[in-house]
C-alpha cells in the first residue's frame, strides 16, 4: 500500500518511515512531486491534522495522512501546544522556541509536559483518526544533539535522557509520533 504523507517535515518523514511496516510505502509531499506548504490555522491539533490529509486527498485521491504534534506543558496551562511550530515567531525557530520556553518555566516547580500527535488518515475519502501521547518533564537546559524541534530540553518519563540525547530508535520507544504510528499500522494491517 503506498500512503501520501501531507508533510514537508523531512524529520517526520525519516521517524515515520522507520517505525512503518514494510507493506507500506510513505511517500513525503516533495516524493510525491506536491510542492505547496499546508496551512495550521486552527486551535486543535485534531482540526490541523485534519486540514493537510483533506487537502491532498482533495488534489490526488489516493490514501493520505497529515499529522499534528505539540508540547502541552503543564504550568504554562497546556502551551506551547497546537502553536509549538511557531511559539518563538513565523520563522518557526527550534533555537528560539525553545529559549521562550525555558524562560516561561523559569519560576515554576512543576515541569510537567506532554506531547501530543494526533494523525488524520483518509482512506477512500472516509478520515479516521489516531492519537498519541508521551509524557515527560521540560529541562532547563538544553542536552543532546539528536532529532528536532523541543528534543533537547524533553526527557520522557522512563528515561535519564533527552529526546536530543537518543538515536531515532531509542526515542521510536518512547515517542508520541509511534504511538500514533502504530495506532495507525494496526488499523491498516486490519485492512490488508
Ligand atoms: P507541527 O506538527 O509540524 O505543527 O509541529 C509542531 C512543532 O512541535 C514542531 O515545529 C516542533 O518544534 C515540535 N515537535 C513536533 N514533534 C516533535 C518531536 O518529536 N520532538 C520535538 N519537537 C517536536
Amino acid at each position: 500500500m503506498k500512503l501520501i504523507f501531507a508533510t514537508n517535515n523531512p524529520h517526520k518523514v525519516e521517524e515515520i518511515k522507520a517505525m512503518l511496516h514494510r507493506d507500506i510505502e510513505i511517500l513525503s509531499l516533495q516524493e510525491a512531486g506536491i510542492l505547496i506548504d499546508i496551512p495550521e490555522p486552527y486551535d486543535s491539533l485534531e482540526e490541523n491534522a485534519r486540514t493537510k490529509s483533506v487537502t491532498i486527498y482533495e488534489m490526488t485521491h489516493l490514501p493520505c495522512f497529515g499529522e499534528d504534534t505539540g508540547l502541552e506543558v503543564a504550568a504554562l496551562g497546556g502551551a506551547p501546544g497546537v502553536k509549538s511550530a511557531r511559539y518563538a515567531g513565523e520563522d518557526r525557530s527550534f533555537d528560539a522556541n525553545i529559549e521562550k520556553l525555558l524562560s516561561n518555566l523559569a519560576e515554576k516547580q512543576d515541569r510537567s509536559a506532554r506531547f501530543r500527535t494526533i494523525i488524520s488518515l483518509i482512506l477512500d475519502g472516509k478520515e479516521k483518526q489516531f492519537e498519541g501521547i508521551c509524557p515527560g518533564k521540560i529541562i532547563d537546559r538544553k542536552k543532546g544533539t539528536h532529532g528536532f524541534g523541543y528534543d533537547p530540553v524533553f526527557i520522557p518519563n522512563g528515561s535519564a535522557k533527552t529526546f536530543a540525547e537518543m538515536e531515532q530508535a531509542e526515542k521510536a520507544i518512547f515517542s508520541h509520533r509511534r504511538k500514533a504510528t502504530d495506532k495507525l499500522v494496526t488499523f491498516l494491517n486490519n485492512l490488508i
